[in-house]
């Protein structure tokens, strides 16, 4: 894989080069205005956007946001993104209102060297996620005329076979960026050689999403801890009563067996023992106190839900981090969203920050929840921008958008 070291060598004073990062960041519109709630994918692209500039590039940066129907949906512009970039860039930013059209071939067309411009979401074109390669490649040909190189450190999107992250590569000479290198050095270290013992913590709401990861890890993880919503379907798998919690009643079966795999295995499989119950879901919009209590994981309430890992899970799944060598967590323990239910997810960041060892979080979610619940992020070993891609790579499988940059 080239790196963008080789190509800064190379030069690229006067050349435009596309850089397709992943700016897919959390937005909150309020009446007026479009807020950015975590902005940490966009701090993560400066180091390769800022090295371009200072060697005189004509930098176009490209992205998806949210998931909009292949047309142009104001609700999901990058507009904010473009702007935020610009603030931590403490440059002008310019922004192109299409992604292929009149506006982006102006835009780039006025770029001097040193300049950076942002398109808007590729997502409002149909050919960037289509699954036709020919209707993926004709909007593919047409990004390529907006640059002569090509940077890929949209490290978030590498699991998607897109235009700009798969075709587009093939049509440039091209090289990873920064974000991409570092992303994949530290996945390395999870992979080969991983120092022991290697603790996993994985949450969230669904077990489907885990299954593939769950699946690899009982032959690779000493440890493996499963809280959030999935837990419940353990519970449910381990014979327990989970009241009116998140359940996947279809995955019941292939749990089942992971359980038993991990035994076999001498994989130790780490289930909450008590959780925060309630009759319904908080409001998240007011954050209005909720009514819970907290009950055995094998009591839950008929009439009840678990929306957090209780306080005595709390310590035992910190306990099983304090001697590990690496720790890698991805998916929240709860609905850290809402002040009553954000204890658990605290305090796995927290166990994580205390251990000695390697530390790793995992994207989406837990990135936003380590940031937002105030911890500091430069005390974790890494906090990685892909939470899908980073599980798709711990799955073993092969990430288009990596595989591009390798040819
Ligand atoms: C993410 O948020 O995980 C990435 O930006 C990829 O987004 P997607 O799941 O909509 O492809």
């Amino acid at each position: 894989m080239k790196t963008i070291d080789e190509l800064l060598a190379d030069g690229v004073g006067g050349q435009r080069v596309f850089v397709r990062a992943d700016l897919n960041v959390p937005l909150e519109s309020g009446a007026e205005t479009v807020k950015i709630s975590d902005d940490g994918r966009i701090r993560a692209v400066l180091p390769t956007v800022k090295a371009l500039a200072e060697a005189g590039a004509r930098v176009v940066v490209a992205s998806h946001l949210g998931r909009p129907k292949g047309a142009p949906d104001p609700a999901f512009s990058l507009a904010s993104a473009a702007a935020r970039l610009g603030e931590l860039l403490g440059a002008d930013v310019a922004f192109a209102t299409d992604t292929v059209g009149e506006s982006a071939r102006s835009t780039v067309a006025g770029l001097a060297d040193g300049q950076v411009a942002v398109i808007e979401n590729l997502r409002f074109n149909a050919g960037e996620t289509s699954k036709d390669d020919a209707e993926r490649g004709a909007f593919a040909d047409r990004l390529a005329e907006l640059a002569d190189l090509y940077v890929g450190d949209g490290f978030g999107a590498v699991h998607r076979k897109h235009a700009s992250v798969f075709d587009l590569p093939a049509r440039l000479p091209h090289a990873a960026g920064y974000l991409i290198a570092t992303e994949v050095a530290v996945l390395k270290k999870l992979t080969e050689d991983v120092k022991r013992p290697y603790v996993v913590a994985l949450g969230g709401a669904k077990v489907s999403d885990k299954l593939a990861v769950i699946d690899q890890l009982l032959g690779k993880a000493d440890r493996l801890l499963i809280g959030g919503g999935m837990a419940y379907t353990f519970l449910k798998a381990k014979g327990y009563e989970i009241g009116k919690s998140l359940l996947q009643e279809d995955q019941i079966p292939a749990v089942v067996e992971y359980i038993e795999r991990a035994e076999k295995n001498g994989v130790e499989l780490v289930l909450p023992v008590d959780t925060l119950v309630a009759t319904g879901f908080p409001d998240l919009k007011t954050k209005a106190p909720a009514d819970y209590e907290n009950v055995d994981a094998d009591k839950i309430p008929a009439d009840k839900e678990g929306l957090d890992i209780g306080p005595e899970s709390r310590e035992l799944f910190a306990s099983k981090i304090t001697d590990a060598e690496t720790v890698f967590w991805n998916g929240p323990m709860g609905v850290f969203e809402h002040p009553d239910y954000a204890g658990g997810t605290t305090a796995l960041a927290q166990a994580l920050l205390d251990s000695k060892g390697f530390t790793v979080v995992g994207g989406g979610d837990s990135a936003a929840a380590v940031r937002t619940l105030g911890f500091d992020e430069s005390k974790f070993g890494h906090i990685s921008t892909g939470g899908g891609a980073s599980l798709e790579y711990l799955e073993g499988k092969t990430l288009p958008g990596l595989a591009a940059l390798e040819d």
